[in-house]
């Protein structure tokens, strides 16, 4: 790797426990119907991943086990949706709420999402969601932190003008950082107006699993909302 090369490294784990027979199951027979599967060259095809690639297409990036995805993909089913995450357990969740809520409109990238953001043509993407991304509270560590100067680029590039960046946390330097960079960024508004945009989820929000954990541990949250700029 050269100096300038960017690392891409995959910090976080691939698996946990060994999966139920059920969990394996859907690993081994729906997982390899949704897979999204990266072109030798050249951007993604949506036409050659979705029945209709001519509807919006909302991306989450590390949807740990995938209520959120889920619940959106529910309510929304006009939406096509991608979800990206390396964690294998995390993706047998995402399967079985699938499965149980017989969602057509989903799939799934287990892989990690910066190789998939630099093959998603431009604005191409109309909501992207990054929730609760691992904090890497260390000072030495903040270089793994998702929010960066080349992953918002990408982010920048991927996301259609008008298009929105949304980003939870309970975590608060992390929260400062985000707000640092993206602002700074240059191709992305901040659409609070008041603390309490900021404070209280958005409408519609569906809480996480990490989330749900975090609140109920007396921890606060913050959700910024962010624009691509046209
Ligand atoms: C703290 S967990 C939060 C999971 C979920 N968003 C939630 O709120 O419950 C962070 C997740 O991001 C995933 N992740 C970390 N780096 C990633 C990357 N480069 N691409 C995709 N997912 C990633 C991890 O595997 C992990 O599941």
């Amino acid at each position: 790797m050269t100096a300038q090369a960017t690392d891409h490294r995959f910090y976080g784990r691939r698996k946990g426990h060994p999966l139920r027979a059920w969990s394996q199951m859907l690993v081994d027979n729906l997982l390899p119907k949704l897979r999204l599967t990266l072109p030798a060259a050249g951007p993604l095809d949506l036409g050659a991943v979705f029945p209709d690639p001519s509807r919006p297409l909302w991306l989450e990036i590390g949807f740990g086990r995938g209520e959120h995805l889920a619940a959106q993909a529910m309510a929304h089913p006009q939406v096509n949706f991608i979800g990206c995450e390396p964690f294998l357990n995390g993706v047998a969740g995402l399967l079985q709420e699938i499965d149980a809520k017989g969602l057509k409109n989903i799939r799934i990238f287990d892989e990690d999402a910066r190789r998939l953001l630099p093959r998603l043509a431009d604005a191409s993407v109309d909501r992207l969601f990054l929730l609760y991304p691992d904090p890497w509270p260390k000072v030495r560590h903040h270089k793994r932190r998702f929010v960066s100067r080349d992953n918002l680029n990408e982010i920048a590039r991927a996301l259609r003008p008008g298009g929105a960046f949304l980003f939870a946390t309970d975590h608060m330097d992390y929260c400062a950082w985000t707000l640092r960079e993206v602002l700074g960024h240059g191709a992305f508004s901040w659409t609070a107006e008041e603390p309490e945009d900021w404070r209280r989820p958005p409408a519609g929000w569906v809480a996480t699993r990490y989330e749900q954990k975090a609140l109920a541990a007396g921890g606060r949250a913050v959700y910024l909302a962010f624009q691509r700029r046209p």
